[in-house]
């Protein structure tokens, strides 16, 4: 027992809609917060499409698939959130907007809720210093795409209570999710490692003269890698990947954690991925 029977979560970005379409999946009442009608109208159908296209594939029945679209909701206010036990937050990867966020969340959901950062990299317990609650405050990190990756680290910061961490863990659970524990540290456990790894491909693109898609092809065929760096830095978003990189830089000081002024060049001049229309790659719109 969780004790959760409502989810909020806040921004229906790529990885927000994700973690919202994963939570009506596992029976969630679901409210999803978007800053315009138009965003949240958009995450919506995009969860209705992938639904869609389970039940089309036969991996989920149509009365189930029904079922799992109403029990979405979305809203442009954050105290739509009000009656939420669990609220988990995907907006921009700064720590100012976190923290304001979770302070008004603190004033806006009842004493018991918990209240989980999707954060990359940034750490939990800044955060959680925002709130009058930081026991009742958890990272629950998923990766990109939410649906279909499946790990969720469940992130205890330094006050993080052992029955917020254990709610957030079932909730993983009821969704699927292979959960690992662990501390708050850089990057907790993937990213801390698979960040300074990405960078570290992005360079290699110069120094061996290779193009993208040649070395996308050599990380797939030679490491075994579901889908090449370039593919997978598209993917998670140039900006998003600049920024996780910079946040790690920022607290180990290890030079692989920077991230490398190619990155920072193309997400500067737009170029931030498959959100964008183009990375590494074009993308059709
Ligand atoms: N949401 C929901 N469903 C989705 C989806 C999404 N975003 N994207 C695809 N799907 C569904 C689609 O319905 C698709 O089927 P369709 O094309 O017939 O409609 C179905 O999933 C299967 O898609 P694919 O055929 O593309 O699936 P693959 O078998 O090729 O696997 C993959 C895709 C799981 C993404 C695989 O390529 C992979 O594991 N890649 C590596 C991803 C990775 O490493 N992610 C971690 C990034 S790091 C991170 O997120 C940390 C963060 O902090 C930055």
């Amino acid at each position: 027992m969780t004790g959760i029977d409502k989810i909020g979560v806040i921004g229906l970005g790529a990885m927000g809609a994700g973690i919202a379409q994963l939570a009506v999946e596992a029976g969630y009442e679901t409210v999803g917060r978007e800053v315009t009608a138009e965003l949240g109208d958009r995450a919506a159908a995009r969860i209705g499409h992938f639904l869609t296209r389970k039940v089309e594939k036969g991996l989920l029945g149509q009365a189930d698939r029904d079922a799992a679209v109403a029990r979405l909701s979305v809203t442009t206010e954050l105290s739509g959130l009000q009656d939420c036990d669990l609220v988990i937050e995907a907006i921009v990867e700064e720590l100012a907007p976190k923290q304001q966020l979770f302070a008004e969340l603190d004033r806006i959901v009842g004493d018991h809720a918990v209240l989980a950062t999707n954060t990359s990299a940034l750490s939990v317990t800044e955060i959680a210093s925002a709130t009058g609650r930081p026991e009742r405050v958890v990272g629950m990190h998923f990766f990109n795409p939410a649906p279909l990756m499946p790990l969720v680290e469940i992130v205890r910061a330094e006050l993080s209570g052992a029955a917020a961490v254990d709610a957030a863990a079932g909730v993983g659970e009821r969704m699927g999710k292979k959960v690992v524990r662990c501390h708050d540290t850089p990057g907790f456990v993937v990213n801390r490692i698979l960040i300074p790894l990405l960078n570290d491909c992005v360079k290699v693109l110069d120094e061996a003269r290779v193009t993208p898609e040649a070395l996308d092809t050599a990380m797939q065929n030679g490491a075994g890698w579901p889908m090449g760096p370039c593919t997978l830095v598209d993917l998670v978003g140039i900006d998003v990947h600049v920024h996780a990189s910079e946040a790690l830089y920022e607290k180990v000081r290890e030079p692989r954690m920077a991230p490398p002024p190619r990155l920072v060049a193309m997400k500067n001049a737009g170029l931030l991925g498959r959100k964008s229309g183009r990375g590494f790659y074009r993308y059709d719109a």
